[in-house]
């Protein structure tokens, strides 16, 4: 007999820690199912449902920040020195409470370089980077807590306010061509529905404890920069290519064209049965262009 879903509602807290871009749509949508929600920065109170929470100076939530604390969301990205800040100061508060879920939001950068290959869940984690090293041991650290913990694995993370229409607009861009490289990505809505659509049919479906949340379609930036400057309606700059442009680039931004890999969402969408709402970039941009105002993209370049 299939198990009945489980209903979000007024009975579940969920503390997000760090609402950034990805805590902060997740926090705008949970909240419309009834869930309290209360979400941390590392200097601001927004509002009477946010709270500090600062590993850089050691500033950690008041015990009663933790009081009913049903569900956790972690957007919080390892520290300086390479530790998970929420591990390392509240694990043991942690441990204490009775979670039915933790997620964690982790990096599609753990897998590596394939060279253009897809990589999967079941795949070996190969990082390259320092950071893709540290975000490992964060994971496994988190394994490790024995907390009923959900490992995300993201690519990069687009959506309103944050996509290729505010680069351009910004002159942040530079249009670079290196031949055969890929990057994956993910709207930042397809995060919050997918978790929350693992969430409320947690008793229907096989848990996994790492899965990736990733579109359908990993393309060339070159392909994503055309589709917006012709949805602006503005003519794209010549492509400079890699070789010649990586000199100018910052140590981050080169690290990132060292990879190139396809990141697979099947476990997600087809084993578990999510259906994505922007399957690839041409539908989630437009989504963040009708959210923007077209004139803002007026006369900018
Ligand atoms: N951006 C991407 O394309 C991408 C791709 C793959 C994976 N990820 C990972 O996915 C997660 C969410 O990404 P995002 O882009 O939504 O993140 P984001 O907007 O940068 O938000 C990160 C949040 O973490 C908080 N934070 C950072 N360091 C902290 C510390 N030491 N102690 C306490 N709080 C701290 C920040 O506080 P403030 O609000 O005060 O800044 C912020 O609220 C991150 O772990 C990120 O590394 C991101």
């Amino acid at each position: 007999m299939k198990k009945p879903a489980t209903l979000l509602g007024e009975k579940n807290k969920f503390l997000i820690l760090g609402c950034g871009f990805s805590g902060s749509f997740f926090a705008k949508t949970i909240k419309k199912f009834g869930c309290t929600v209360l979400t941390s920065s590392r200097s601001k109170v927004r509002d009477p449902n946010s709270f500090v929470f600062n590993s850089e100076n050691g500033i950690i939530p008041d015990a009663k920040i933790f009081d009913g604390v049903t569900h956790i969301l972690s957007c919080i990205p390892p520290d300086k020195t390479g530790n998970d800040p929420v591990l390392e100061n509240l694990q043991s508060k942690l441990q204490d409470l009775p979670l039915e879920w933790i997620g964690y939001l982790s990096t599609t950068g753990v897998y590596g370089n394939t060279k253009g290959g897809w990589v999967s869940e079941i795949d070996q984690p190969n990082p390259f980077q320092k950071r893709s090293h540290n975000r490992l041991n964060c994971e496994k650290k988190w394994i490790e807590s024995g907390l009923p913990v959900q490992i995300f694995r993201l690519p990069g993370i687009y959506g309103p306010g944050r996509s290729t229409f505010e680069a351009i607009k910004n002159k942040k861009i530079r249009v670079i061509s290196k031949k055969n490289q890929v990057f994956s990505r993910v709207h930042v809505a397809d995060i919050t529905n997918a978790i929350i659509y693992l969430l409320q049919n947690k008793n229907s479906l096989k848990f996994y404890q790492i899965i990736n949340i990733a579109d359908d379609e990993p393309c060339s930036q070159i392909e994503v920069m055309q589709y917006c400057y012709d949805l602006i309606g503005l003519t794209m700059p010549k492509p400079i290519l890699f070789e010649d442009a990586k000199k100018e680039l910052s140590p981050i931004a080169q690290s990132f064209w060292m990879e190139n890999r396809r990141v697979s969402n099947r476990l997600l969408c087809e084993t578990l049965g999510y259906k994505l709402i922007f399957k690839n970039y041409k539908i989630g941009l437009k989504d963040c262009y009708s959210n923007s105002q077209k004139n803002k993209f007026k006369n900018f370049l």
